[in-house]
């Protein structure tokens, strides 16, 4: 089958995790042990992929290799690196990624929050404080010269993981594997937030929408219950929470299952990735599946990918991930884009080793060097078919 007319086929990134200092972060104070951490730090992010200069090289192999649009955060902590302080220097850097986008052919995706935030903001407001809604308000205002002829604007990157991470009571439960709950008040703020934000954007004529990462939660016979129960707060109060916007993003990487005792560990024989997490390429499927159930708004898969040092199990794994997007569109499900997570290899919260990318570079000359998968990705995009 033939996608439909106009499906975008693109890769992801984020700021923080392929910038290089982005010292007025609170990810960077974090780091450097002056912030706790909600996870280990294995080490900084340093000067990342050095993406902030490298962008046009880096969006160049995307449309050389035939893919159609990028989607790109901007980074608060850059924009305002204290309170009010608007760097208008900084704003342009931004415009000039939009144009060089635009200019390459690739539509772009900007995410205005992709987990990290101004220092000051952390430090004084968070969002357990509903300022926060307010503040990220004034920020959207703020980045609209940005996003001049952009049309998909993603207000915040997986605000159910910022919620999850905000329990940071149930942090040892997280590094034991299975995530905390969603903080109710972050979600209730992150929740208004994105409300405030949108309508911001839409007065402006853009087409807003967050993007939830999917979990696959699935049931071991007789733990539906559990299993709907584990999913609420984690995952379905945000796809709910879409109802009515332009659209939503799907981000999908494995699957966990739900029985007795709640997440049950992988098995011993299956495949792992580099992250530890499962190998199982149906997530998408799945996350796509309960976001259209639950609320009917039109998908873009705005991150899917593996952590892996083998191209080939990438290229694997994207092509039985696409399987199950041609299986939903054929449902009728109006999936209108993939978006690969990663362009590149990158800062994974933590740690480079986890490697996702379809380009690598090198750690002492930031040369890039693209994978087999994303020769064969711009393949798929520029037949428009799988296969
Ligand atoms: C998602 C994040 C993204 C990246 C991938 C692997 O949770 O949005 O930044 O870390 O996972």
């Amino acid at each position: 089958m033939t996608f439909p007319n106009g499906f975008l086929w693109g890769a992801s990134t984020a700021a923080h995790q392929v910038e290089g200092n982005n010292v007025s972060s609170d990810w960077w104070l974090r780091e450097h042990g002056h912030a706790p951490s909600p996870s280990p730090i294995e080490s900084p992010s340093g000067d990342a992929a050095d993406s902030y200069h490298r962008y046009p090289e880096d969006m160049r192999m995307l449309a050389d290799a035939g893919l159609t649009s990028y989607r790109f955060s901007i980074e608060w902590a850059r924009i305002e690196p204290e309170k009010g302080c608007v760097s208008l220097a900084q704003l342009d850097h931004y415009r000039r990624m939009v144009d060089t986008a635009r200019d390459l052919g690739l539509t772009p995706m900007v995410t205005l929050h992709h987990f990290t935030n101004p220092a000051w903001f952390a430090r004084e407001v968070g969002w357990h404080s509903p300022r926060a809604v307010d503040l990220f308000g004034r920020f959207t205002e703020t980045a609209l010269p940005v996003l001049t002829d952009v049309e998909l604007v993603c207000t915040i990157n997986e605000p159910n993981m910022v919620a999850i991470m905000a329990n940071s009571e149930e942090r040892d439960a997280f590094l034991s594997g299975g995530l905390p709950s969603g903080h109710p008040v972050v979600t209730e703020n992150l929740i208004g937030a994105h409300r405030v934000s949108s309508s911001i954007l839409r007065s402006a004529g853009k087409q807003a929408g967050w993007s939830v990462a999917t979990q696959a939660y699935q049931a071991e016979p007789g733990f539906e219950g559990a299993a709907a129960e584990h999913g609420r707060s984690r995952e379905d109060v945000f796809l709910d929470a879409a109802a009515g916007d332009d659209w939503i993003g799907i981000q999908a990487y494995t699957r966990t299952k739900i029985g007795a005792d709640g997440p049950v560990p992988i098995p011993a024989g299956a495949e792992r990735t580099l992250t530890g997490w499962e190998y199982y390429p149906g997530a998408l499927e799945f996350g796509i599946r309960r976001s259209w159930e639950r609320n009917g708004v039109p998908v873009y898969v705005t991150e899917n990918g593996i952590a892996t040092a083998d191209d080939a199990r990438r290229i694997d794994y994207t092509a039985g991930a696409l399987e199950g997007v041609e299986r939903a569109l054929a449902d009728g499900i109006d999936v209108r884009g993939y978006l690969h997570w990663s362009a590149l290899d990158n800062y994974e919260w933590g740690s480079f080793r986890p490697t996702f990318g379809l380009i690598g570079w090198d750690p002492e000359t930031f040369e890039r060097s693209p994978k087999p998968s994303l020769a064969w990705l711009g393949g798929v995009a520029r037949r428009n078919a799988l296969r």
